[in-house]
């Protein structure tokens, strides 16, 4: 990304620490973020969070995202479920470049009871700087795309 284009965050209480610290180092490197919550460390529900990051995402108001709760797995599952939302659960800095050149992810999910905060930052440094190879991989996640067209077609009610 060049920084131009917004993202949206937001986290559990299991995540609002590393989620805080991402925000700061963002608005640092001028880079439009959108805090979406949770704010302090009383417990929440996570999918109530997801939702509001991957609603953004998959209606196109935010460019990507970025998701924290404890683990990153129950954020990952939510956000998957939204059209459009390819979210990568990333722990290194291999999955992060390669959740970008291969499979075009546009949000990026972490788990704050896993990682270290300097490699957290270092992973959302690697991920908004790197970009989508295409080729092959373009056609696989047009495959993801029929895949989720015949899902959406199937939930048409009979008769109407
Ligand atoms: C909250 O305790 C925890 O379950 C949540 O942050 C997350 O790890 C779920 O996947």
């Amino acid at each position: 990304m060049d920084g131009t284009g917004k993202i949206a965050i937001a986290s559990d209480h299991a995540g609002v620490d590393l989620k805080d610290r991402i925000v700061k180092c963002l608005q640092g490197l001028g880079q439009p973020v959108e805090d979406l919550g949770t704010n302090n460390q009383d417990s929440v529900d996570y999918p109530d969070y997801g939702l509001q990051v991957a609603q953004a995402v998959s209606e196109g108001t935010v460019e990507r995202g970025i998701l924290i709760c404890g683990t990153g797995i129950g954020m990952s599952i939510v956000a998957n479920k939204f059209p459009g939302v390819r979210a990568a659960l990333c722990q290194d800095l291999f999955t992060a470049e390669v959740s970008r050149r291969h499979n075009d992810a546009n949000v990026l999910v972490l788990g704050g009871r896993v990682l270290e905060g300097k490699m957290a930052l270092e992973i959302v440094q690697r991920w908004l700087a790197t970009g989508f190879d295409g080729g092959r991989h373009a056609r696989r996640l047009a495959k993801i795309e029929a895949i989720e067209k015949n899902m959406r077609q199937k939930n048409i009610p009979r008769g109407k």
